[in-house]
């Protein structure tokens, strides 16, 4: 899915609808350069989750907690180092604890990722303007096979 949003607020919005999709344990990994709008669409999402408190971009302290029926788990891997380092975020304890996980700068920890996560990539098209993907893992899979799979879901 491609969306075309020109300004904050349009981002924000847009993370809060994939925010009111979201279930427990889900991953999604945000890609686009400094200032891309990552942090605006993750305030978007805990929208969307019902977090009402205010979210702040955690690159200095690696990952934010928010509480909530379901918790937000917001990592921003650009200062991470190596995997070590992820262990020792506790990265394996956060995936089994319930919440969302969304991760900025995800393109940092790929030896990390399953291939199960929800994939937004933002790109800058000008000041104003933002392009926004978002790849769901069941539509790569019909990708990789040619659409010739089964849903999962519906079976049809
Ligand atoms: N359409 C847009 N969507 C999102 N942000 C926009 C848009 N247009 C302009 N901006 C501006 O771009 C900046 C996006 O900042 P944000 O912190 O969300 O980026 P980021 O991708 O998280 O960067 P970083 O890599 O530093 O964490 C803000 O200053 C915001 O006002
Ligand atoms: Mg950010």
């Amino acid at each position: 899915m491609i969306i075309i949003t020109n300004s904050e607020a349009e981002t924000i919005i847009e993370g809060e609808m994939l925010g009111r999709s979201l279930v427990p344990g889900v991953v999604v990994a945000l890609e686009g350069g400094l200032g891309a709008g990552k942090t605006a669409f993750v305030r978007g999402l805990a929208a969307g989750l019902g977090i009402e408190q205010a979210i702040t971009s955690p690159t200095f302290t690696i990952v934010n907690e928010y509480p909530g029926a379901v918790p937000l788990f917001h990592f921003d891997m650009y200062r991470i180092g190596d995997e070590n380092e992820l262990f020792d975020i506790g990265w394996d304890d956060y995936l089994e604890r319930g919440g969302v996980c969304a991760v900025e700068w995800s393109e940092k920890i790929t030896e990390a990722l399953t291939g199960d996560e929800i994939r937004v990539r933002l790109e800058r098209l000008s000041a104003g303007s933002r392009k926004i993907s978002i790849d769901f893992p069941h539509d790569r899979e019909e990708a990789d096979s040619g659409g010739g799979r089964v849903n999962a879901d519906t079976g049809l």
